[in-house]
């Protein structure tokens, strides 16, 4: 099975977006978005902060829709099965650069505006789902789709790509508290819930491989210890490949755990410049071949393989 991945897509930016040609020349079979698939606070007169509830959501059916019309990438997504197009989201599409919901859910002006995000990008994952299908995002802003009575966080689903592989999309924005004044362990980056959550689904596969899909990249944990050591328990027991986004580059990386490594592949910059509007302009994605005794990694740049690697299923090491 091949797996494309990718993150951080700003259609103000990059109104043409070829990334989504060179993914599709790689023949993928599933497509996981780790995140920015939407700038909420880049090349805006009025920043997210300042809007109207009103306004706010006007401004998410205006990005959603652009991407969802954006001709290549809609090519892509039409042209996988539907059910196989999957994302989670970080910072810039679910409220601002750096937000952390745990901090700003305190305050009512920025709650609202979380349920308003968190709704557009249910819809955006039900779009995606079902291949966007005429009618499967809804034609206006003010739809009663994205102004639940009743506001949920985003959900965090497990979801079995295969029997012994699975995928997992975290939400690292939702429940994030901030850094600074707080206490390292007060801090929380996934929250306790979500970590008890994702905890149990991978600990109910124990020898799949589990496949965890991350708007932050793996460092950002370091400085949540209640998250970053939680997370390398889970790996020391149990075969995880965490996908990354966020930095506008791609990366290969591991972490010693005690157990099993944990290994990190971050592909990001599908459709940015290297500081989203000043910069190189990136055209990046990996993608994951995972067949019965290996996964393989390749990262991409402009259609061009630049980084590779072999992780043999067996030793959880490289080739
Ligand atoms: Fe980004």
């Amino acid at each position: 099975m091949k797996i494309a991945f990718a993150s951080c897509m700003c259609t103000r930016v990059f109104s043409d977006q070829p990334v989504w040609e060179q993914v599709a020349a790689q023949k993928p079979d599933r497509l996981v978005l780790l995140g920015d698939s939407v700038y909420l606070d880049i090349a805006t007169p009025v920043m997210p902060q300042d809007m109207t509830d009103d306004e706010f959501a006007q401004h998410l059916y205006a990005l959603y829709s652009e991407l969802l019309a954006q001709k290549r990438f809609r090519a892509l997504v039409q042209g996988l099965p539907q059910g196989s197009v999957f994302a989670t989201w970080d910072d810039h599409d679910f409220l601002w650069n750096d937000a952390c919901g745990a901090s700003l859910a305190k305050q009512p002006q920025h709650r609202s505006k979380i349920a308003l995000s968190t709704a557009f990008f249910t819809a955006y994952r039900r779009a995606l789902a079902l291949g966007l299908a005429p009618g499967s995002f809804p034609a206006a802003y003010n739809d009663a789709a994205f102004w639940p009575a009743h506001p949920q966080p985003l959900t965090t689903p497990s979801v079995a790509l295969a029997p012994d592989l699975w995928l997992h999309l975290s939400d690292g924005r939702t429940h994030r508290t901030a850094l600074w004044p707080l206490a390292e362990r007060q801090r929380h980056l996934l929250g306790v819930a979500q970590r008890a959550q994702l905890g149990a689904a991978v600990a109910a596969a124990p020898n799949a491989l589990h496949l965890l899909a991350s708007g932050s990249i793996l460092a950002d944990y370091k400085r949540y210890p209640n998250d970053w050591q939680w997370l390398m328990q889970l790996a020391a027991r149990q075969r995880v490949l965490a996908l990354s986004g966020d930095i506008h580059r791609n990366e290969l990386d591991a972490f010693f755990t005690g157990g099993w490594p944990l290994h990190e592949a971050t592909s990001s910059g599908a459709a940015v410049k290297d500081a989203v509007v000043v910069g190189q302009a990136r055209q990046n994605f990996g993608l994951l071949d995972v067949q019965p005794g290996e996964v393989r990694i390749e990262l991409f740049e402009k259609g061009v393989r630049k980084q590779a690697r072999t992780l043999l299923r067996s030793s959880w090491l490289p080739a």
